[in-house]
């Protein structure tokens, strides 16, 4: 059985104390989300050593929205995926569209980035997806598989085993455009037929997350699909009441 998953990204939002208050309105509202559903935030850098206790007492794991592609030494300015585990930070997104796009993030990069959260101990969340040029050429197949084989493929299987997969278009990420539960049942298929093609039976017991303006109103009809394993969320995870509603979904 596949895990279900929702994974509320911050992004660059709140400032501490706004954090904490809704770290601790999500902890407040744990136990009405079913038991089978697996909670994680990803607050800032800033807020992970303060937040991640009472997160993890109330049984939300605690995501980094990014790591270094190196493991310690003079990289000023970069935060280490032993650093985050050594906190009890214990998932990282990596590859996310807004480092590719904003901080120039290649597949090179994001292979060490994945590398290292692995002997860290992290669990990479591994963000994939096309931009809407690239959808509406009808190349969006041909971008995930690629994103995939730059970094997800070359992996070991004990390592693939370890990896989450958050399929986000880039067009309808903060844009209040929503891909079809058609749509993204679509691409988590191929997605894992991808991912099988290389690891075979392990492929159906990877989560797939979907990315992009997902809110209570669209989560249950996008998690109704076979292939959509939960969500990572951006902006509805900024309100607590929203975010556990997503999580109530299923
Ligand atoms: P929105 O939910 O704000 O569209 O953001 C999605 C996202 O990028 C999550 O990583």
């Amino acid at each position: 059985m596949r895990k279900k998953i929702v994974a509320g990204n911050w992004k660059m939002n709140t400032t501490y104390p706004e954090g904490e208050t809704l770290a601790g309105a999500i902890a407040g509202k744990t136990n009405e989300v079913p038991g089978d559903v697996l909670l994680i935030a990803a607050p800032p850098f800033t807020h992970l050593c303060c937040l991640t206790g009472a997160l993890r007492e109330a049984g939300v794991k605690v995501a980094a929205q990014n790591c270094a592609a190196e493991a310690k030494g003079a990289y000023t300015g970069e935060v280490s995926a032993p650093m985050l585990a050594s906190i009890g930070v214990e998932y990282c997104i990596i590859g996310h569209s807004e480092r590719r796009e904003y901080y120039g993030e290649t597949g090179d990069v994001l292979r060490k980035k994945v590398r290292q959260a692995l002997d860290a101990g992290l669990r990479p969340i591994f963000c994939i997806g096309e931009v809407l040029a690239e959808r509406e050429a009808g190349r969006h197949f041909d971008v995930v598989r690629t994103q995939l084989e730059e970094v997800i493929i070359p992996l070991p299987t004990s390592d693939f085993e370890k990896i989450i997969i958050a399929y986000e278009p880039v067009w309808a990420i903060g844009t209040g455009k929503t891909a079809t539960a058609g749509q993204a049942q679509e691409i988590h298929a191929f997605i894992r037929r991808v991912l099988a093609g290389k690891f075979g039976d392990s492929a159906g017991n990877t989560a797939i997350l979907y990315g992009g303006s997902c809110k209570p109103s669209n989560a249950a009809e996008l998690f109704a699909q076979p292939d959509v394993d939960g969500g990572l969320i951006g902006g509805a995870s900024l309100v607590a009441d929203d975010f556990i509603a997503i999580a109530n979904a299923f």
